[in-house]
């Protein structure tokens, strides 16, 4: 049997997202090792959590050091040399004039669980604003604050204000607007001072790749801030260095008052950081621990992720390779009527497919067809959004220029024989996506 065949046997479904049958042996740079002897370019960087690519010479150091002389398993009973290392770092790359302490976790969803948590025990405030379309995680806490289509069966939080994001593609320009006007009608009549947070995706990623119209994200802020709201920045996806710049909230013009990151600090282990004021995060004890917490292995792939973003200039260089794979993509838009729009920022970018350029009529169908033909041809990448019609670009941060070059070209590959009708729908509808 294959070992894509193998894994269907064996691993639960209910947490899988499939979209072509991938086994994957091994992987280096920013290409992936499938079982099949196969090598594919990895646009999605599992899904942003490979920031360093694949076997990254500082991560595989790091790592086997600690891994080797470990200062035991987690942060909760004892101080430990990595877990303390890592918290001084990102407090140091988030400054504030008030003092912070670091919370450390596996995932997004467990650290903005723990970001909801602590923020309704500190103020002692129950109420919380969210977006629709945002995904902030796949635990109970996070899926609560979520409003991503996947997690409409979930409970929602108490006091959940859920509000639109403003999507510059297919909404009016005052649709920003309108949101704030509409967010300070619902305060009014909640009370402003019934609301402990406000979950923030400075881009809006598993929504569809929505960069949000310049100014929104400050301006909300400044109402939080106005009503004692604490404004949780979730750059699980997009934060330390993906944007082009360190943080990705530095192109918003407005600085949260907690910030969560996940997925790409671990670079590809299971590590989270949720930073904020010691007087949220030191609001009480024993509240907001797993056992593995603070682990010192992955404490220490946080470092040397953090210190290889410092010193290949990981941040310049997810600008400038963003800048010639947006190019590249726009080249593509000209040829290719199935896409609508190319967005984002640095290595964190979105193609979004219609049918029809005028009316933008959703082409979900083909964003599953067209990821399953460039997985035919070498390429790995995912779709977005909340049409399912978004193509996520979320690569390794030490993407190469022959790796853009040969994967604009599958990318071009794929959408000519969706375009032809050439690839086999029933196939591809085999696997469920979302
Ligand atoms: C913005 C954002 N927040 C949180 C999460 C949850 O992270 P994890 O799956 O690592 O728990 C994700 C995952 O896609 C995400 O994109």
């Amino acid at each position: 049997m294959t070992g894509y065949g193998r894994d269907a046997a064996a691993l639960a479904g209910v947490q899988k997202l499939r979209f072509f049958p991938q086994s994957v042996t091994g992987g280096s740079g920013a290409r992936l090792r499938s079982d099949d002897g196969r090598e594919l370019i990895d646009l999605s960087g599992a899904w942003g959590a490979a920031s360093l690519g694949y076997g990254h010479p500082a991560l595989v150091a790091a790592v086997s050091r600690a891994v080797a002389d470990p200062a035991g398993a987690s942060v909760l009973s004892s101080a430990n040399a990595p877990a303390t290392a890592l918290a001084e770092r990102l407090l140091a790359l988030f400054p504030a004039p008030w003092a912070q302490k670091v919370w450390l976790g596996h995932s997004g969803s467990d650290a903005n669980e723990c970001a909801l948590r602590v923020a309704r025990l500190a103020t002692g405030r129950t109420g919380v604003i969210a977006f629709r379309g945002a995904y902030h995680g796949g635990t109970m806490g996070s899926m609560s604050v979520s409003g991503h289509s996947v997690h409409e069966g979930a409970d929602k939080a108490a006091g959940l204000i859920q509000l639109a994001f403003p999507d510059p593609y297919r909404d009016p320009p005052a649709a920003g607007d309108a949101v704030l006007a509409g967010l300070e009608a619902r305060l009014a009549e909640a009370g402003p001072d019934t609301v402990a947070a406000c979950f923030i995706e400075p881009i809006q990623s598993d929504g569809g790749l929505i960069v949000p119209p310049p100014g929104f994200l400050a301006r909300l802020a400044a109402i939080c801030a106005r009503h004692g709201i604490l404004t949780v920045c979730d750059e699980v996806k997009v934060g330390l260095a993906r944007s082009g710049r360190l943080h990705c909230f530095e192109h918003e013009g407005f600085r949260p008052d907690i910030l969560v990151l996940g997925k790409g600090l671990g670079g590809g282990l299971p590590l989270s950081a949720v930073i904020g004021p010691d007087r949220v995060m030191d609001c009480a004890t024993a509240f907001a621990m797993q056992t593995l917490h603070g682990n010192p292995v992955c404490a220490a792939a946080g470092i040397a992720v953090l210190d290889t973003i410092a010193a290949e200039g990981l941040a310049a260089r997810a600008e400038a390779q963003g800048a010639r794979l947006r190019a590249g993509l726009s080249r593509l838009a000209a040829r290719h009527a199935l896409i609508g729009d190319v967005r984002g920022r640095g290595l964190a970018l979105g193609i979004e497919l219609v049918t029809d350029r005028d009316v933008r009529t959703p082409a979900a169908p083909q964003a599953a067809q067209v990821v399953y033909r460039a997985h035919q041809l070498g390429l790995v990448l995912y779709y977005v959004g909340m049409r399912s019609n978004v193509l996520e670009l979320t690569p390794p941060l030490v993407l190469a220029g022959d790796d853009i070059a040969a994967a604009l070209d599958i990318l071009d590959h794929a959408l000519t024989d969706v375009a032809a009708g050439r690839v086999d729908a029933g196939a591809v509808r085999a696997f469920a996506g979302w």
